[in-house]
């Protein structure tokens, strides 16, 4: 069925309330836009759709709306369409309401090209099959194409000239012995096809060195492999018996002083919007952060083997991680009260999916909030932390990236990824004459390799610390010299430097000087007369290690630094660019920063990259357990004093259940002894 602009005005005329500007795009939506796009006369049975999504409203239009002040912004969709047969790429804005074409951009290949569609990936196989190169190097190898699985993977940008404007992916081959068992153990090392997607013909082919396909076993969830089981494990059950303390209408969630929407798009997965803290007493509501997630991510591999020298994944921007969201079950994803949102998006006919249990949210006890026993007014007081996650889980090819939001009730914000899954792998090249070890990769399993590689998470946090005036400064400590005022040499301070401009905004962490950012309010001061503000806590990690003169250093320069900070600009959504497949470099962060706009005390966007660099261990393998790489925002002068005073004492569980005095709370314990401080 068509839903016409008559529909939609007789929906009007019912009274049904109008989504929110921000809300996620519904599955009606992208039925309607599915119609008003499929409707185009230049639309041909081999058109796909390549990314559907909420084109958002300018943020001054929503909050101008919200603050009663101007109207409900149009409702729009961003739609990136190509057409396999030829190649065509468009990037087009409908509007929801008129169903009118607001804008059309064609691409010519030079600013890169649409993401990889799972039409493409599912391709290749029969592509490389009918390739005799690829089938005389697997026959010299013992192999067959049948006794082979072939994965399609992303293919950077390099100076090959068969290769431009068309649209490109790169081949490597694992070998699987039996319908259940994992290919990942068993690379076909030194081989490799580049594939022309839209010709479907093989334009290269990389026939380097014959190195043994190892041999070890990657089922890891095969019971021998696994080995006796752990029985000595008793359950961890959680019960809410109360219900949870959240409340969820839509998208809009309250729990604690916080307030947000959660938002799932195609490319980004999980997006945090409006996330702001209600004051207790005025019940003001204080914003912290308009938008927030995790708007990119990098894979780069540092192994120079003429089959891996290009492997450098955008999870986000090439493969659309959003697409491969895990639907969550509850007892073995997450455990204890849990609320799930659906997640909805287009599928590459432009139909709605829908991915059920694709956002987690849920709370957790976390240990001590605060605490003090004082030894002279006896006072004993214990509150206990707890934080709400919002999660969700993407499968990109081998790895399994988990992102977690963390609200907890001092003000306290963080994002953590999770990293599980399985090492992308190689043939391990033994040790050399000289007797040394292979400089690029682990030997994680007998003769199989890991290679060393990234993992770069880019973080959008589009920052309205108590409103959209904002500036950052960088605080480093700062030894002080012995000499007047220092006799003694024990002095440190703090130097406090403004970030003025976004072409000085690039910045590095530095855990030496415990370097953070304060994100302040320009104009807004807490009791102190102080800005009011939010710190960012990075982890010092490495930034990107490819050269500077790299391929990947120009398509990445977000990655080259902790830290940019830009003017707010709805057109600047990704770190690395819009198109990222196969883009030049140059995109995304160079140039958001090339005007070097003024970030101080403006409306403004922090971009920061955080996560691993990964020698993989034996441990690592046949799947790896969780690793994590976070950053923390912290209020810092947000608030005038601890913002988690009035959260209740706990109950203690001492007395037996039933038994007067149940009910106590956990204090006065220890009574004050002022003649005996403990320390
Ligand atoms: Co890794």
């Amino acid at each position: 069925m068509t839903i016409t602009d008559t529909d939609l005005a007789a929906a009007d005329a019912t009274g049904a309330t109008p989504p929110h500007p921000l809300a996620s795009l519904s599955a009606d939506e992208f039925t309607r836009i599915r119609d008003i796009v499929t409707a185009a006369p230049d639309f041909t049975e081999t058109t796909r759709f390549a990314y559907v999504g909420l084109d958002e409203p300018h943020k001054r239009e929503v909050l101008a709306w919200q603050n009663g002040d101007g109207p409900l912004p149009d409702r729009r969709a961003r739609v990136m369409l190509l057409e396999m047969a030829t190649g065509r790429s468009t990037d087009t804005v409908v509007s929801l309401a008129s169903g009118a074409f607001v804008s059309t951009v064609v691409l010519d290949g030079s600013t890169g090209q649409l993401p990889i569609l799972v039409e493409e990936f599912e391709a290749i196989a029969s592509i490389v099959a009918d390739d005799a190169r690829w089938v005389e190097a697997l026959t010299r190898r013992g192999l067959t194409v049948d006794t082979v699985i072939c994965v399609p993977l992303s293919a950077g940008y390099y100076d090959f000239p068969e290769e431009v404007g068309r649209r490109i992916l790169r081949v490597l081959a694992f070998r699987m012995d039996a319908p259940h068992d994992h290919p990942w153990a068993h690379p076909v090392d030194g081989l490799s096809a580049y594939v022309d997607t839209a010709t479907r013909t093989v334009t290269r082919l990389i026939d380097a060195t014959d190195l043994p396909v190892p041999e070890t076993s990657g089922n890891f969830d095969d019971p021998e492999l696994q080995g006796p089981p752990l029985d000595t494990l008793k359950p961890i059950v959680i019960t809410q018996p109360e219900g949870p303390s959240y409340t969820v209408e839509g998208e809009n969630v309250s729990w604690g002083n916080w307030t947000f929407q959660v938002g799932f798009d195609t490319r980004e997965g999980l997006v945090l919007r409006q996330l702001a803290w209600t004051d207790a007493a005025t019940g003001a509501s204080r914003p912290v952060i308009y938008r927030a997630s995790i708007d990119e991510m990098l894979v780069p591999y540092g192994d120079p083997s003429p089959v891996r020298f290009w492997q450098n994944y955008f999870d986000t921007g090439e493969y659309l991680f959003g697409r491969f969201t895990n639907s969550l079950e509850l007892g073995c994803d997450c455990v204890g009260e849990i609320h799930y949102f659906d997640a909805t998006m287009a599928d590459e006919l432009g139909n709605p999916t829908t991915i059920r249990n694709g956002i987690c949210l849920h709370e957790e006890d976390f240990g001590t909030l605060w605490k003090h026993s004082d030894m002279f007014t006896g006072s004993d007081e214990v509150r206990r932390s707890r934080r709400l996650v919002i999660s969700f889980f993407t499968t990109v090819g081998n790895y399994d990236y988990g992102f977690y939001w963390y609200l907890y009730l001092d003000g306290t914000i963080e994002c953590e990824a999770k990293l599980t899954g399985i090492l992308f792998t190689s043939a391990y090249p033994g040790l050399s004459a000289d007797g040394a070890d292979y400089p690029y990769a682990s030997e994680v399993a007998p003769g199989l390799g890991g290679p060393y590689h990234q993992h770069l998470f880019s973080a959008r946090l589009d920052m309205t610390v108590d409103g959209i005036a904002n500036a950052v400064d960088e605080v480093d400590v700062v030894r002080v010299p012995v000499g007047p005022g220092n006799e003694h040499g024990n002095a440190f301070t703090k130097g406090v430097t403004r970030l003025t401009t976004e072409g000085s905004s690039g910045r590095v962490a530095d855990a030496s000087v415990a370097r953070a950012w304060h994100i302040v309010n320009s104009e807004k001061t807490n009791a102190m007369g102080r800005p009011t503000g939010y710190v960012l806590l990075p982890q010092e990690s490495p930034t990107l290690l490819a050269d500077a003169s790299s391929s990947i250093a120009k398509r990445a320069e977000f990655a080259t630094k902790h830290l940019f900070v830009t003017a707010y600009d709805p057109a600047e959504r990704y770190a690395a660019g819009d198109f990222v497949h196969q883009n030049p470099g140059g995109d995304g962060i160079t140039k958001y920063i090339a005007d070097d706009a003024s970030i101080d005390g403006e409306d403004i966007v922090l971009w920061h990259t955080f996560g691993p660099t990964h020698f993989p261990r034996p441990e690592d393998w046949p799947v790896m357990p969780v690793d994590y790489a976070k950053f923390t925002l912290k209020p810092y002068g947000f608030f005038d004093r601890n913002p988690a005073l009035n959260v209740p004492a706990p109950a203690s569980s001492h007395a037996a259940p039933g038994a007067a005095g149940a009910d106590a709370h956990c204090a006065h314990h220890a009574a004050a002894d002022p003649a005996h401080p403990h320390h």
